[in-house]
């Protein structure tokens, strides 16, 4: 009987074979009679459970069937390619070519490059963190009191959570905490991320935008440390002498703190919209780290010290190639886009 099966399905797959005429057709009879569940292999596979005089009968045929048909396939595939028109299959490489479209950075990212070059090069550390932040993170490791209006709905995304209160962090200080709470002084790392805040949009603000936060830590950085940092990064990214104003200021997590203020390079101090008026343009907040957020990172207090600074990504970005509306960024206006 079985001698009979392996006679049929070797004339079978012969017929189907040389009938056949593309070279998948051929792989599909391969699989169909030779596969892990061929036809032929079922035959092969059952050989051990046979008699021993019966598997001497059967095994060199099922064998010598499962060659045959090896032998054939291979022979009409080559028949198969020789069959091909060459003169149909040929590509003409001189042919004029289809333009692709390719992409380029955005502008937010070319300038989050420059920054990260320039304080590379001071020797600063890139640090990242989750945008999804906790509460403590975000807040109370800050020093940012319960009570604070930045908490308010009105400035801060929370999100429906069930344990821990989570929000869509609303700067890049938390990684403050995260950095130090894994490395020890000396540390200086820079920090582009994006925050989130719930305000209405207009031309200088948006839901979402980029900070770059800055931490420098050791035993004796000062604030003539800090202004020094500053003069060089605002130097080399505008490429031209800057001046910078130090106005005092408020941050929970910085103690003195300072708003950065640098001349304007638009109208060059005359006063313009761009800087209200004044001359002078508010580009970061800063301070020295207040002794609480250094314990809240499991330092000793007073052991160490160091400056701390936030700026808008953003903002930088619209200075440097004098962009006038924040909201241009993320419109997927094709027109602005495409002038970087
Ligand atoms: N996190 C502050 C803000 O978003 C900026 C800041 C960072 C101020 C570090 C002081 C020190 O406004």
């Amino acid at each position: 009987m079985l001698q009979n099966k392996v006679s049929e399905i070797k004339e079978k797959s012969t017929d189907e074979i040389k009938t056949s005429q593309s070279e998948r057709e051929l792989y599909a009879i391969q699989v169909k009679y030779l596969g892990r569940k061929g036809k032929l292999t079922a035959i092969l596979k059952g050989l051990k459970d046979l008699p021993a005089d019966k598997r001497r009968e059967i095994g060199p045929i099922a064998n010598e069937a499962r060659n045959a048909i090896k032998h054939l396939i291979a022979e009409r595939k080559k028949e198969l390619s020789e069959q091909i028109d060459w003169e149909k299959e040929r590509i003409d490489v001189t042919l004029p070519g289809k333009r692709q479209e390719i992409g380029h950075l955005h502008p937010i990212t070319l300038v989050q490059r420059d920054i990260e070059q320039i304080f590379t090069s001071m020797g600063f550390e890139i640090a990242d963190g989750p945008e999804i932040e906790t509460e403590w993170y975000n807040f109370d490791a800050l020093n940012v009191p319960p009570d604070h209006p930045a908490r308010d709905m009105q400035d801060t995304f929370w999100l429906k959570s069930e344990k821990e209160k989570l929000v869509l962090r609303t700067h890049t200080s938390p990684v403050q905490i995260r950095h130090m709470q894994k490395n020890k002084p000396p540390i200086r790392i820079i920090v582009p991320g994006r925050v989130f805040r719930n305000e209405a949009t207009d031309a200088n603000h948006e839901h979402t935008f980029y900070q770059f936060e800055g931490l420098m830590v050791d035993d004796d950085i000062s604030a003539a440390n800090f202004r020094s940092v500053m003069k060089i990064f605002f130097e080399n990214f505008f490429e031209q002498k800057v001046e910078l104003r130090l106005r005092p200021s408020y941050f929970p997590f910085t103690e003195p703190s300072f708003e950065i203020d640098m001349n304007c390079l638009v109208c060059g101090e005359k006063g313009c919209s761009a800087c209200k008026q004044s001359g002078w343009l508010e580009i970061a907040g800063a301070g020295m780290v207040n002794q609480k957020i250094f314990a809240a990172a499991g330092y000793l207090k007073n052991r160490y010290q160091g400056f701390a600074f936030g700026g808008s990504i953003d903002r930088l970005t619209m200075m440097k190639y004098k962009i006038n509306d924040i909201r241009l960024f993320h419109s997927g206006d094709l027109r602005f886009i495409k002038q970087f």
